[in-house]
């Protein structure tokens, strides 16, 4: 299994590219399975999800090959019905084949996906959407069986809470159904723009993605097209921070600034320079940085994939702070392996209060999750001494090149494995 050994007290310094979005591009590869004609998707990141994504494409019967950061669908073969529990259990976001695969053969059975590390994670809102479009969903031995023998017909769904992939699993489906929908309390992330953007390429008809209330008029047949991904705005906000917790000063090429407002507020709050461009945003530390505290939200909210990161610079600065997390019901896993490194954490139920230490030290710790396990490696940055992070196959499945980048901008980090 591989690890990372990184050497804590090394300043970053200099410019980091930004990777394609991997939440932007999980459904939009999703999204392929739409229509039968070629589709071309750039700025793909080279991550394991998005590797899953493609074997899972091409077990269903689309053809899928990346090559750099292009993805190519070619063909499609008759579409297989059953997303099994082998292909299903290794990524939650599998759950977005529904959507297309409801569209397109009017039936779907996904094996049920299960809690995760960081909570429960239901499906309810997708399937609750799904039936009022006119499916029938049966539980049975594990798997999500959906039917809609007469099709799909549009409706107005009002979302219990704006939940991301079931805002995207709903357009997928809606994009080749008969007649109208409208998704009232929809999620509002970039990721669903961008998905947006691609299915109208496609000869959609979606309006309003990127608010609470997107409108999707039915279509006959989908297209190809071809699209570029947007940035990664939790890849982008994980440098930023980095640049924060070594007294850096870090330069982010090929970013959306706008995606970054929550963090990059955040940090100038903290005392950062954080400078932007049309594309690039730039945080500089020039002097001690004061404690701020956040509470996750939607976007345009402080994201909940970036609490954990944010953590960890608040456990070295002086004073103290509080992390108050509202989307997941058990995202503080990083909690103990940051107390390995000498952090003053105490939980409380949905917060977590911090009192900064003069310093952290190098320790073994654990991945729990993606975000857990940045947390860990920015600690390490920042920590005194030798940190080995174990059980990165978690970093792998979010973050594109990640040591070799933080090698670039001057962190004393290796991959190893043993
Ligand atoms: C997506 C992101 C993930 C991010 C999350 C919140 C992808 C691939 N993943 O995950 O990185 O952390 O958005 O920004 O884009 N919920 C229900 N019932 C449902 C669906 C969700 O109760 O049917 C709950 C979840 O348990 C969770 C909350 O709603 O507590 C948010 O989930 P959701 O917005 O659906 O997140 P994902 O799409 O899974």
């Amino acid at each position: 299994m591989d690890k990372i050994i990184i050497n804590g007290g090394k300043k970053l310094r200099g410019e980091v590219k930004i990777s394609g979005s991997k939440n932007a591009a999980l459904p939009i590869l999703f999204a392929a399975l739409l229509t039968d004609e070629p589709v071309t998707i750039t700025n793909v990141p080279s991550l394991a999800d998005i590797d899953t994504t493609l074997a899972f494409l091409n077990f269903i019967g689309k053809t899928a090959v990346k090559k750099g950061g292009t993805v190519k669908t070619l063909a499609s073969k008759n579409y297989k019905h059953i997303a099994p529990y082998d292909l299903v259990r290794k990524m939650r976001a599998s759950v977005l084949i529904m959507g297309p695969l409801l569209a397109r053969l009017n039936k779907v059975d996904v094996s049920l996906p299960g809690g995760c590390a960081i909570g429960a994670r239901p499906i309810d809102i997708h399937l609750d959407a799904f039936r009022q479009l006119g499916a029938n969903i049966e539980v049975e031995s594990g798997y999500v069986k959906t039917a809609a023998e007469k099709g799909l017909f549009g409706a107005n769904i009002n979302f219990r809470f704006p939940s991301v992939g079931a805002t995207e699993n709903i357009m997928l489906a809606a994009v080749l159904a008969k007649g109208k929908t409208k998704i009232i309390n929809a999620a509002k992330e970039p990721e669903i723009a961008d998905m947006a953007d691609m299915l109208n390429k496609m000869g959609a008809k979606v309006s309003g993605a990127g608010t609470k209330t997107i409108t999707i008029e039915g279509v006959e047949k989908l297209h190809g097209c071809t699209h570029r991904v947007i940035p990664d705005r939790i890849e982008a906000a994980t440098y930023l921070i980095a640049a924060a917790i070594t007294k850096g000063s870090v330069v982010l090429k090929d970013v959306v600034p706008e995606h970054l407002k929550a963090v990059s507020g955040k940090l100038k709050k903290c005392g950062m320079s954080i400078k932007e461009t049309k594309n690039s945003v730039s945080a500089k530390w020039v002097k001690d940085l004061k404690p701020c505290d956040i509470s996750t939200e939607v976007y345009p909210g402080f994201p909940t994939d970036v609490q954990a990161q944010w953590m960890a610079l608040m456990c070295i600065l002086k004073g103290k702070s509080c992390v108050k997390e509202n989307v997941f019901e058990n995202r503080f896993l990083h909690v103990a392996e940051l107390q390995r490194l000498g952090a003053d954490l105490a939980v409380d139920g949905k917060f977590v209060n911090i009192k900064g230490v003069e310093k952290l030290s190098g320790a073994p710790v654990m991945v729990s999750d993606l975000r857990a396990g940045a947390a860990l490696v920015l600690a390490g940055l920042a920590a005194e001494g030798k940190s080995t992070v174990n059980r990165i196959y978690h970093l792998d499945r979010g973050y594109e090149s990640l040591e070799k980048k933080l090698k670039k901008l001057g962190a004393d980090i290796k991959r190893t494995r043993t």
